[in-house]
């Protein structure tokens, strides 16, 4: 099998891309910083090959997905994101357009890229990481939960409209991992989780092709219950000093 994994530099795209070289598939990964890559990483998997590209790029992720895929590509998992950092209330407008670009434009292009490919060819699997964060707006990281419930959104609808083409869409929505991104906040983080255990639930999920897959299973029930209150109620909870983290 052939497959790309954008942000695979590091964090769980990295745990994840792992995951596939260990059963001997081929594997791309990319970021803007290859430096960041476990050291030695490139000789030890003869299966790997790494790009240096920007998702908001368009042009450079299209180039880059062209060159490793020579005309085939079975998966495609955007993982490349960032989070906001501290969470404020006033927001930090210069942070929230980058995480809207990258979450959100960067996962356009990188599905641009892979689409060329997949629908030529009438088979394909697109995934992408969003978060529970985007089922309900979280206090202090509007701009994170937008750009996620978005990616949900984004993924929702192509399950619907690439299924004529034998696309398979899925969309994972992760509760906290234990990666660079998460090691910033300064906040309680419940039923954390090490990027190898959540990679190998991820993968468990794309092998079985989930159209949605929401993990850990304690954070999924809570978002539940906090997507469905009522929005008075909602806006209560989140009021509480133990739920909300924003300075
Ligand atoms: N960790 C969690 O608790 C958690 C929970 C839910 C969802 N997620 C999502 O999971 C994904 C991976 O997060 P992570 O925790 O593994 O974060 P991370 O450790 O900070 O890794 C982020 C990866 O994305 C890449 N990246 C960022 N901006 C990019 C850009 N413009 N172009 C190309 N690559 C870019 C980074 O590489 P470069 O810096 O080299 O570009 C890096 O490889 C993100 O979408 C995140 O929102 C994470």
């Amino acid at each position: 099998m052939k497959v790309f994994i954008t942000g695979g530099t590091t964090g769980l795209g990295w745990s994840v891309a792992k995951e596939y070289l260990n059963e001997g598939h081929d594997v791309a990964i990319c970021g803007r910083d290859l430096g960041k890559i476990e050291d030695n990483a490139l000789t030890k998997y003869e299966k790997l090959k790494a790009y240096k590209v920007d998702v908001t790029n368009r042009e450079q992720i299209i180039s880059a997905v062209n060159e490793f895929s020579n005309g085939k590509l079975d998966l495609m998992l955007a993982c490349a994101g960032r989070s906001v950092g501290s969470k404020t209330k006033t927001p930090n407008f210069e942070a929230s357009r980058d995480v809207i670009n990258i979450n959100v434009i960067g996962v356009l292009n990188t599905f641009e890229a892979a689409l060329g490919n997949m629908i030529q060819n009438k088979s394909g699997h697109l995934a992408a990481i969003a978060s529970v964060a985007g089922l309900v707006g979280l206090p202090g990281a509007s701009s994170y939960s937008a750009s996620k419930a978005a990616v949900l959104k984004l993924c929702e609808s192509y399950t619907l409209d690439l299924k004529h083409v034998n696309i398979d869409v899925t969309c994972i929505a992760p509760g906290f991992v234990d990666t660079p991104l998460t090691r910033k906040n300064d906040h309680g983080m419940p039923w954390l989780m090490e990027a190898d255990v959540a990679a190998k639930k991820i993968k468990n999920a794309l092998d079985k092709k989930k159209v949605l897959f929401i993990f850990p299973w304690q954070m999924k029930t809570l978002m539940y219950f906090l997507d469905r209150m009522p929005r008075w109620m909602y806006r209560m909870f989140m009021q509480m000093p133990f739920a909300n983290y924003s300075k």
